[in-house]
């Protein structure tokens, strides 16, 4: 659950370069909200996923996920956001970190298309909920403006 605002968390963010400001994005979810235990942007090259910036503990042996696979590829190919309750229950799940209950996975889009995705992790079931959703989903909506065809 979230009351952030997409508008006021992307105004914050420093002017210029598009991946230092996808970073500091990613790190002011995580100090914004402490449920967003690990954060992901996830870029779409040709049939994979490829990580880019992140923030987290730890880091993820999962940098290129083909869409083939995982919750993260089901948004690409379902082409909308997946809130999975508990990961542990979903086949689809690739799993990453130990602590990990929960997962939110929203398509970034540009132009009609998706060219990314944020992936989120929580530590409690059903950690996320429809809030988290329309924020993330406007979030997305403002780094796909942004997005300069290719990371
Ligand atoms: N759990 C994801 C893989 C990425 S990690 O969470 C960072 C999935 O099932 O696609």
């Amino acid at each position: 659950m979230t009351s952030l605002s997409a508008n006021s968390v992307f105004k914050k963010l420093p002017a210029g370069d598009f991946r230092a400001r996808c970073q500091a994005l990613c790190e002011s979810l995580r100090a914004l909200n402490p449920a967003y235990d690990w954060i992901g942007l996830y870029w779409v090259e040709g049939a994979d996923l490829v990580l880019g910036p992140w923030s987290g503990d730890q880091a993820t042996g999962h940098v290129r996920i083909p869409i083939s696979q995982g919750i993260c590829g089901a948004a690409v190919r379902e082409a909308q956001t997946i809130i999975v309750d508990d990961v542990q229950s979903d086949p689809r799940y690739l799993a990453c970190f130990t602590q990990t209950r929960s997962e939110i996975v929203v398509p970034i889009y540009a132009d009609g298309l998706i060219v990314g995705e944020i992936d989120i992790d929580g530590k409690q079931i059903g950690e996320f909920d429809k809030s988290d959703q329309k924020f993330l989903e406007e979030l997305a909506a403002l780094i796909g403006r942004e997005w300069p065809g290719r990371w």
